[in-house]
């Protein structure tokens, strides 16, 4: 164990004390819920970012238990000592210090680290000013939009064997540790996984395992039944942090993943991973995916939004990083990033969520273009996505006809009408989904009304079929112009075989 002090900042500390700090969360209601009610509506879910604290302090008052929490451990301001041992106790407040979790600062003791309540969970993080520190490379991120992506899109039903790869504080892996029995979690950065460890203790999850890790390499040889990673997969020409660089160059942090991913996967096993990968010039936006991919041995879903122009791209990197350069600095290291994507001919960024399923047979590919942001946890549907995936790839066209079909519930129709006559006539409808993943398209007023006897009941076949007669067409032309438009809606979600919808919650006996 190293008795570094930046990788291993609480080597002195008891753990013991850890835990008992968390009783005095849950009575002093040290929680998301409790510090969001006391925000104003504009802090709320931004109590941590840069600027914030002053707000936050003035909605919290410091002489109530929750404002001196918030202060200690979530905006790393010093509070008076003896304030916090009248909430803590003495004896506690003298272990935290022992043990480097409390420091004494001007003005009073100070934690060196975030403890952010959130989801249930205490995540320990670093705080931004850490950038500044010798800590820089090691620091431990907070919680962003791409921490959210795949622990909303993660089934959450029981699994037996799960992995978090590039761990950080253990965001992904505490989620995990709440419906799988084991769960191993690897970070490359010692200070991550200690503080992952601290974190634990204070979320009691005792079924994760934190190994130092370069990608897979401490879990050769083991398999996995999910897999849940939010890797540091942004293109730049930096090395400089272990969260965000990776240190690989270009997209090779992305492709490293996705092409070792199946290795780590029992059959059935799910990956989910949010990621980035280069569209070159001389190609189309996705041929680098897809050749990681062709040898996974997984039916692979990926869902995904229009690329960044590199300027948009880099810009926005840069913005969250320009506080500590100079004016000149940030321009010198603007063009170093332009210059060097030019250097390896791309022509835009992508990002999405790439879900892999391992599947011995031949294997599918399907990537979803939609600006939409998914919002909210859908794993269940996710899974049904990829059921309706793979049914379609592996059915024949007479198995897919002969099967009823239903309307996902979060399915719509909108019908437009056109003057006709002296009548309004429906031309055609507009149909959509308003969950999960966001969707919309139009369809003809046949479409409408075959979508609209699909209850489950009758097989897809006799709808096609009097489709047919109302059009005036043979069965064999109907089929080849309806099938392309209703297998569509079925790989969006909106149209689901009743055999793969979920088995109805079994009503208890009277
Ligand atoms: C973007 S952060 C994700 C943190 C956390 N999992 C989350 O979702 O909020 C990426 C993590 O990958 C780790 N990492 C970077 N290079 C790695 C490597 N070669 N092997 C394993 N982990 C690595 C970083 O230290 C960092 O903790």
């Amino acid at each position: 164990m190293t008795t570094d002090t930046i990788l291993n900042p609480f080597a002195k500390l008891d753990p013991r004390y850890l835990a008992r700090l968390r009783e005095v969360f849950d009575r002093a209601s040290y929680t998301e819920k409790t510090i969001e009610d006391a925000l104003p509506m504009g802090l709320r879910d931004n109590a941590t970012k840069e600027g914030a604290a002053p707000g936050v302090m003035r909605a919290i008052p410091q002489d109530t238990p929750l404002g001196l929490l918030v202060r200690t451990f979530l905006l790393n301001v010093p509070v008076p000592q003896e304030a916090l041992a009248a909430l803590l106790g003495e004896e506690l407040v003298a272990g935290l210090l022992a043990g480097e979790f409390l420091m004494e600062r001007p003005g009073g003791v100070a934690c060196p680290v975030v403890i952010h309540p959130l989801r249930g969970f205490y995540i320990v993080h670093d705080g931004l000013g850490a950038r500044l520190t010798p800590i820089s490379k090691h620091l431990v991120m907070g919680i962003g939009t791409s921490s959210l992506a795949p622990a909303n899109a993660a089934p959450r039903r029981h699994y037996r064997r799960a992995l978090d790869l590039g761990c950080g504080g253990g965001f992904q892996a505490f989620h995990l540790a709440q419906h799988c029995d084991e769960v191993v979690a690897l970070d490359i950065n010692v200070r991550a996984l200690n503080l992952g460890r601290a974190a634990a203790v204070l979320n009691r999850a005792g079924n994760i395992e934190f190994r130092h890790s370069n990608f897979f390499s401490a879990v050769e040889g083991e398999k996995f039944d999910l897999v849940v990673s939010n890797p540091p997969f942004v293109i730049s020409p930096e090395s400089e942090f272990h969260y965000r660089d990776g240190g690989l160059g270009a997209d090779r942090v992305t492709e490293t993943v996705i092409r070792g991913v199946g290795n780590y996967l029992e059959e059935g096993g799910l990956a989910v991973i949010i990621c980035e990968w280069a569209s070159l010039k001389d190609g189309q936006p996705h041929d680098r995916l897809k050749q990681w991919v062709a040898d996974s041995g997984c039916d692979v879903w990926v869902y995904t939004s229009e690329q960044d122009d590199l300027v948009s791209y880099a810009m926005s990197w840069l913005r969250s990083y320009q506080a500590n350069l100079s004016a000149e600095e940030f321009h010198r290291t603007y063009d170093r990033w332009i210059d060097y994507y030019e250097g390896l001919n791309m022509s835009g960024v992508q990002t999405g969520l790439v879900v892999m399923r391992k599947r011995t047979g031949d294997n599918w590919v399907y990537i979803d273009q939609a600006a939409a942001v998914i919002r909210g946890r859908w794993g269940e549907a996710l899974l049904q996505l990829i059921d309706i995936h793979t049914m379609l790839h592996t059915s024949t066209a007479d198995e897919i006809l002969d099967q009823p079909y239903q309307l996902s519930s979060a399915a719509r129709m909108r019908h437009i009408y056109q003057q006709a006559g002296n009548r309004w006539a429906s031309t055609e409808a507009e149909i959509f989904l308003v969950e999960p993943l966001p969707y919309s398209g139009r369809v003809d007023q046949y479409t409408a009304g075959l979508l609209a006897r699909c209850d489950g009941t009758v097989p897809l076949r006799k709808l096609v079929a009097d489709m047919g007669e109302i059009v005036g067409v043979s069965f064999p032309e109907i089929v080849e112009a309806a099938m392309p438009i209703i297998e569509g809606l079925m790989q969006r979600g909106y149209l689901i075989p009743v055999s793969l919808l979920p088995p109805d919650p079994e009503v208890p006996e009277a």
